[in-house]
């Protein structure tokens, strides 16, 4: 695809979707506007680029959807985009809808797809980082992730309050498939006695030590957050495994799962997308393509697809010590 003006934007959001995805639509949207651009929005990510399901989008299109979960463009992690085929007809349609730059919100599956699309077929994408996980480099927070914690963090609260009438022991399983940030930050807001993560795994046998501490302190109940680490429901078996070696307390597992991936953004996830949806309106129109913002200590940041997707390194142990410190 030649460079040319660009006169159209498609905005998508893909993979699986996040608090705050919309208030990013929204800000796509309107920085269109203000700069004399056509937005369209495309449903269902890849998916919908494939069928042509697009429509184009105006300031009154996005009113009323800033404190909405979910995403009005619909999500989808799409198959047929990972074929030769699908991305052929995929530009395809995009040269018939005359769009001559994409926004993609999404997390590592849409920016692989992206930066394989626009390397195809030259066609300018910047990424917003839109996932729940928080599992990319090159910002300090993905939009989504302070909704999924403060969602956790309260559902922990209200799990502590049964735990301690009835002096149980609780696993809560929260999302995060290759990342324990999720689990890290609603433990510690929470109170947790334990954490476990895929990055810095904890055996059975620690955890029993640190949960017969705990008793042996009397300690009423325990709480241990764990990521799902790509395993939904593997909390069920770690509880049996614990509860064959530590009886102390009445064992209870609560998996939270999707629930986090629902209801309204918090503020800063709603200014973050805000921010950012300005943001990769201007930075396609300043030319830039294959990256993804982000912000790190407040600055704008872009970092290429791959580098964002590959070897993530954003995990801070330093908060895994807190944990530890004030979980006795
Ligand atoms: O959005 C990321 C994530 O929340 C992961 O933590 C989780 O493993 C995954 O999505 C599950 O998504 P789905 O059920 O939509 O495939």
């Amino acid at each position: 695809m030649e460079t040319r003006k660009i006169q159209k934007i498609g905005v998508f959001t893909s993979g699986g979707d996040a608090p705050g995805m919309n208030a990013a639509i929204r800000a796509v949207v309107r920085a269109c506007i203000h700069y004399d651009i056509k937005p369209v929005g495309i449903y269902r990510g890849y998916d919908g680029l494939i069928a042509g399901d697009i429509e184009e989008l105006s300031s009154r299109s996005v009113s009323n959807i800033i404190q909405r979960g979910g995403t009005i463009l619909k999500s989808a992690r799409s198959m047929e985009f990972k074929t030769p085929e699908g991305r052929k007809t995929a530009f395809e349609n995009i040269q018939k809808f005359g769009i001559d730059a994409l926004v993609a919100i999404g997390g590592d599956g849409t920016f692989r797809g992206a930066q394989i699309f626009s390397a195809e077929y030259n066609i300018p994408v910047v990424g917003i980082p839109g996932t729940i996980d928080n599992d990319l480099n090159g910002t300090d927070f993905t939009i989504g992730y302070d909704t999924a914690v403060n969602t956790a963090a309260s559902a922990i609260d209200k799990i502590r309050d049964t735990a301690s009438s009835h002096n149980r022991l609780f696993f809560i399983e929260v999302m995060g498939r290759h990342s324990g940030q999720i689990a890290l930050r609603s433990s510690i807001a929470a109170g947790a006695e334990a954490t476990l993560i895929p990055e810095i795994p904890m055996n059975v046998e620690e955890l029993v030590n640190l949960l017969e501490h705990g008793a042996g302190r009397k300690k009423s109940s325990s709480l241990v957050v764990v990521a799902e680490g790509g395993k939904p429901g593997h909390s069920i078996d770690l509880a049996r495994e614990v509860n064959e070696r530590f009886n102390h307390y009445d064992t209870k597992v609560t998996i939270l799962g999707h629930l986090l991936r629902g209801g309204s953004p918090t503020v800063a996830d709603r200014v973050l997308a805000s921010r950012m949806g300005v943001v990769a309106v201007e930075s396609l129109l300043n030319n830039k393509s294959g990256v993804m913002i982000g912000i790190v200590n407040n600055q704008v940041n872009f970092t290429p697809f791959d580098h964002a997707t590959t070897n993530v390194d954003n995990f801070d142990s330093e908060m895994l010590r807190i944990a530890g410190i004030l979980s006795v």
